[in-house]
């Protein structure tokens, strides 16, 4: 049985092989060239993608900023620090995208983030609302595609992830005009030991296991800094990128059988790919019937308990915080997914073994909680 685990682990001897790599390309280059970026942009490196946008944010003149309802924390979280009014949008149930069919008039600037790797059509966004400055968020979106074209050409800003879709410590790039910094420091390869090591395979996963059997994980707080990431994570990009591109096409090809599984179930609803593309499946999104979006967290704990490691991203999307709800204008459609969500590990190792396997346990399981 292969593993179910949304993380993914390094390899301890891609660890060797990179520790030992005296020079590498840097991850603007090969993105660049991989996804046939056209634009001049400047590329700014920063240790994690609330850093890259922080800065952004902090060197933009609009007051306010547009961002979805459900989406990472941090992104409402860097938008004020940076002093910015933040306007969440409501987002679709079925694409789990942001819903720009009645941006407001006086909005100026928006993150538009591809959800999971499913892609927004931003020139669409364009053609309705000229004068938009958009940020486009491509953290989870490596080679996926909309109309033909890789996602990444779009923004007038674009953030791309080190960490995310390729297995590594840390680590962004935001391309922007300029740069956003004259000086940084550069982290050390080991400045993440303890991360590194909860990262790397090997027999001490069992012990680790054990652990994470007993809680249900939340996303960790890094404190603000404009350093960029290590040579050990610029190394990690190059060789995982280079991996990636193929794995993309399998997951591509195996989400049929998701797909499959999930219409057999009236309790499941798997996220829509956006017309005319073709999502890089970062993960495989679901989300429980609203009915049973109670036991949602209940569901992924006990099944963390039988060794599979589900995620909820994001159970605490900007819409379920507490104090913000006079703030913002009501998104029922952003709560109910960041209830309900769930997201399973989708990777080419997979068979079909294995992911009928998944679906049943959680068949099983969610019969268990109900109990
Ligand atoms: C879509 C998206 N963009 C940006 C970020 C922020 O990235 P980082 O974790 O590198 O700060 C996240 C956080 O997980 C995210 O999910």
């Amino acid at each position: 049985m292969t593993k179910l685990d949304i993380v993914e682990k390094i390899k301890p001897l891609d660890l060797v092989r990179v520790l030992l790599k005296k020079k590498t390309r840097f991850p603007y280059q090969l993105i660049k060239e991989e996804l046939a970026l056209k634009a001049d942009f400047q590329p700014n490196y920063f240790n994690w993608g609330r850093n890259a946008f922080y800065y952004l944010f902090k060197n933009l003149k609009f007051k306010k900023i547009g961002l979805p309802a459900f989406t990472c924390p941090t992104l409402v979280e860097a938008a004020r620090a940076a002093d910015k009014e933040v306007v969440l949008i409501e987002t679709d149930l079925e694409t789990f995208n942001l819903k720009t069919d009645n941006l407001s008039s006086d909005l100026q600037a928006l993150v538009v983030v591809h959800t999971f790797g499913n892609p927004v059509d931003i020139k669409r966004i364009r053609e309705e609302n000229k004068n938009l400055f958009i940020i486009e968020d491509c953290a989870h979106s490596l080679f996926a595609k909309i109309n033909g074209q890789y996602l990444g050409k779009e923004g007038e800003a674009v953030l791309f992830s080190f960490y995310k879709q390729v297995v590594n410590l840390n680590g962004s790039l935001l391309l922007f005009k300029k740069k956003l910094l004259k000086k940084q420091k550069q982290e050390s390869d080991w400045d993440y030991l303890k991360r590194l090591i909860v990262k790397l395979a090997g027999p001490h996963q069992l012990f680790l296991n054990l652990k994470r059997h007993q809680y249900l994980p939340a996303i960790e707080p890094q404190g603000l800094s404009a350093d960029k990431p290590s040579s050990l994570v610029f190394k990690l990009f190059a060789l995982g990128l280079e991996k990636l591109k193929k794995e993309v096409e399998k997951r591509k090809q195996l989400a049929d059988f998701y797909y499959q599984q999930v219409k057999q179930r009236s309790f499941l609803f798997a996220q829509r790919p956006t017309v005319n593309s073709e999502p890089s499946f970062y993960h495989f999104a679901v989300r429980l019937d609203p009915g049973l979006a109670y036991l949602r967290d209940k569901l992924v704990f006990k099944l963390r308990q039988k060794n599979i490691f589900l995620g909820r991203l994001w159970f605490n999307a900007p819409v379920s915080e507490k104090k913000g709800k006079k703030l913002h204008p009501f998104c029922p459609n952003s709560l109910l997914l960041s209830q309900s969500v769930f997201n399973l590990p989708i990777r080419s190792s997979y068979n079909r073994e294995d992911i009928q396997f998944l679906f049943k346990q959680i068949d099983k399981t969610l019969r268990e909680v109900k109990q």
